[in-house]
């Protein structure tokens, strides 16, 4: 790929696109990923009268979650595209939140000052980034000493078919790379010791990655093939690029593979999660 502006204008441009599908499903979306939004409050051990801030928030589900815990403390949404900080806005307001600040901000050049938060979340938005080392360097600066950081990925793309089977499917019928090769992409990260040590050479310590197994249910497939076009980055763009015939080819090839996931009716698949904690060093 080109520049690293011209990356990041294009993860601007990606995301952009998809706010307004994500908008439509955000409480779905917050749904599916409560348990690792749980994960991730429980292991930052929130306090009164701290700050948190999201990274790559989009429309906001974990600093939401945690507002109630900070007060009187602060919570930060922030993203690098501006129409989903409209979505938080939207949310925040809806819930009548007055302890929720929001800002536009990439991750890999955040403007707050040194050590002035308490904790960094962030859940499925770091393999997005173009630059996640640089990311997880300003989170450790913004970060006061003895701070904490806990974040989510996904591991390798086999181990949630539930979201790379539709992706294969239309990066195959595009001629689009694999979604296992796209950096960024949704599993850029999936390489547990390459995270590992982004995370250790940007200076956190205590790093602990622990794999959260789950399951997604969907109540036919029309629902699951539905949802996965309208958020997968790319997909609805794939998908509107193809013909009749390919889309025809497209879903019979998709339908034939899901079966093995069907029970009762419904759509169940296997899905699996990295979340990762870490710390910010004592000041000594
Ligand atoms: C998969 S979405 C996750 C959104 C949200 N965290 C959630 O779980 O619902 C990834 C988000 O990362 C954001 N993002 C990508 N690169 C970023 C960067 N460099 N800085 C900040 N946000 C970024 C995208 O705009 C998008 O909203």
């Amino acid at each position: 790929m080109g520049s690293r502006r011209a990356v990041a204008d294009e993860v601007i441009r990606r995301w952009s696109r998809a706010a307004e599908r994500w908008a439509r499903h955000a409480d779905e979306i917050d749904a599916e990923g409560a348990e690792i939004t749980a994960w991730l409050l429980g292991a930052t051990a929130l306090a009164a009268g701290e700050t948190l801030l999201e990274l790559g928030a989009g429309p906001g589900g974990v600093g939401l979650a945690a507002a109630d815990a900070v007060k009187p403390g602060r919570v930060i949404l922030t993203d690098i595209a501006p129409p989903m900080i409209e979505i938080a806005r939207e949310r925040v307001q809806r819930l009548g939140l007055e302890n929720v600040d929001l800002e536009v901000a990439d991750a890999a050049a955040l403007p707050q000052p040194d050590a002035s938060v308490d904790v960094v979340v962030s859940r499925f938005a770091f393999q997005a980034m173009d630059d996640p080392g640089r990311a997880f360097a300003e989170s450790l600066r913004v970060l006061r000493p003895g701070g904490r950081l806990a974040f989510a990925v996904f591991p390798a793309p086999e181990r949630n078919p539930w979201s790379s089977l539709a992706m294969q499917a239309l990066a195959a019928a595009v001629g689009a790379p694999a979604p296992g090769s796209q950096k960024p992409g949704m599993f850029a990260l999936a390489d547990e010791s390459h995270l590992h040590s982004l995370v250790s050479r940007a200076g956190f310590v205590d790093v602990w990655l622990e794999h959260v197994a789950g399951e997604r249910h969907f109540a036919s497939f029309e629902s699951w093939w539905h949802l996965r076009r309208e958020l997968a980055p790319g997909a609805a763009q794939a998908w509107a690029s193809l013909d009749e015939t390919a889309r025809e080819a497209v879903e019979s090839a998709l339908r034939e593979q899901v079966q093995a996931y069907s029970a009762h009716g419904q759509l169940v698949f296997p899905s699996d999660v990295l979340a990762v904690a870490a710390r910010r060093p004592d000041r000594r």
